[in-house]
């Protein structure tokens, strides 16, 4: 059985991001990942994603006036929200959510390339009041309405918690947000890529990629890492906990890699934030149990953290609930995602791989009266 997961194929071409897993090295369009943690902004990089340059301010005072002027969302897909049974998870939510604003779309049945990104700039800037509006309904409260005149990281944490973010949570969120920006043909944006190879529409393409990325192989592992560090607690009981969770051949949510062979440079990013916040707040606790785990992975395994293990720490520092920290990774992948569906449609060939057959041949047809 061909089970190696298409490891090591080189499904396409692309101009968007690449991967040096080697080394550990990200780049968007040619700009380091580090560099873009460390100067530019997400909406800088939602434009250098979509455009393939960093846009000059004219360029950018346009995309942040086009993406606040979409953030509102549809009331008919917020009641449509609030109807859903209580206690439904987020990720299902999303997902139905999401693919119902295809229907409130102007350019729902137009696949022209203007039309898509249109498209794009109204799901990057509906994405986060979706997921916030989502708690916010999970909670019994009212969602708010988003201010056109802010960031998307501003807007996210002010419409999940109904107060202003001071400028550090607004600028962690937005280097969190840069982070899981893109990641060249991972899970969710390969299915995105195959949905827009059908010539299918550019929602249905972005619905595709939410469910795969709820899988905890991806996206998923985020939520998943946060529940193993409030399990574990402090440090003292990393080492017993990862070695039996070893033992039992359970996977260390937040570790290893399809691509990375070393450092993931976003969990450097995110470990140095993790660890800023702690010590800001005085309370280190998930952050030392957090590298007292990556120790014991690390000398019990040869295994590097990726971005699911330190975003983990660093958005329960910001007080955002663990069941919407994968939410969140499509608040901030939805650039991404988008720029590859936009690639697609322009540069485009059906996506159909072949499949090595090992069943059985030459069978002949038994009438059911005369089987078993
Ligand atoms: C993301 O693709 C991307 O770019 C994704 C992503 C992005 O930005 O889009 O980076 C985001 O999804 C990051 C990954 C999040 N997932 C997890 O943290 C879940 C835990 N990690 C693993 O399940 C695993 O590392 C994968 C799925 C991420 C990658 O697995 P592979 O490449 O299929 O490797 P494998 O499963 O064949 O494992 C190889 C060996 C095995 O050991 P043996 O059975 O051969 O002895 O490494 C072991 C595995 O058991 N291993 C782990 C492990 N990851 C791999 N052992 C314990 N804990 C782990 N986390």
């Amino acid at each position: 059985m061909s089970d190696q997961g298409l490891e090591g194929v080189v499904a396409t071409s692309s101009a968007i991001c690449d991967i040096d897993g080697i080394n550990g090295v990200l780049i968007y369009r040619g700009y380091d990942i580090h560099d873009l943690a460390q100067h530019a902004t997400f909406e800088e990089v939602v434009y250098l994603l979509w455009n393939g340059e960093l846009p000059t301010r004219a360029q950018l005072d346009d995309l942040k006036r086009r993406l606040g002027a979409s953030m509102a969302l549809p009331k008919e897909v917020v009641e449509l929200i609030e109807g859903f049974p209580k206690g439904s998870p987020p990720n299902p939510v999303l997902r139905t959510a999401f693919s119902a604003l295809a229907l409130y779309d102007p350019d729902r049945d137009d696949n022209s390339p203007e039309a898509n990104y249109r498209k794009a700039i109204r799901a990057t800037a509906r994405m986060g009041p979706l997921v916030a509006a989502i708690q916010r309904v999970a909670e019994g409260k009212q969602p708010l309405e988003p201010d056109p005149s802010r960031s998307i990281a501003h807007n996210f944490m002010y419409l999940l918690q109904g107060k202003r973010p001071d400028e550090v949570t607004e600028r962690v969120f937005d280097v969190a947000l840069i982070l899981h920006a893109d990641h060249e043909l991972n899970a969710s944006t390969f299915a995105a890529r195959v949905t827009a190879a059908t010539l299918s529409d550019f929602y249905s393409a972005i619905t595709s990629a939410l469910g795969a990325l709820f899988g905890p192989l991806h996206g998923g592992a985020n939520a998943a890492a946060i529940k193993m560090l409030r399990e574990i607690g402090t440090p003292d009981r990393a080492e017993a906990w990862v070695k039996a969770a070893l033992g039992r051949h359970e996977r260390i949510m937040g570790f290893g890699h399809r691509v990375y062979k070393t450092y993931d440079p976003r969990a450097a990013e995110l470990k140095k934030m993790s660890k800023a916040l702690a010590e800001k707040q005085g309370n280190l606790a998930l952050y030392d149990t957090s590298v007292e785990i990556e120790r014991v992975v690390q000398s019990e395994k040869r295994l590097y953290p990726n971005v699911d293990f330190y975003s983990a720490s660093t958005y329960t520092a910001l007080n955002i609930p663990g069941p919407l920290f994968t939410p969140i990774f499509a608040v901030s992948r939805i650039a991404g995602w988008s720029a590859h569906v936009l690639e697609q449609y322009a540069h485009n060939r059906l996506i159909r791989p072949r499949a090595e057959y090992i069943g059985d041949r030459g069978r002949t047809y038994v009438p059911i009266d005369r089987r078993g």
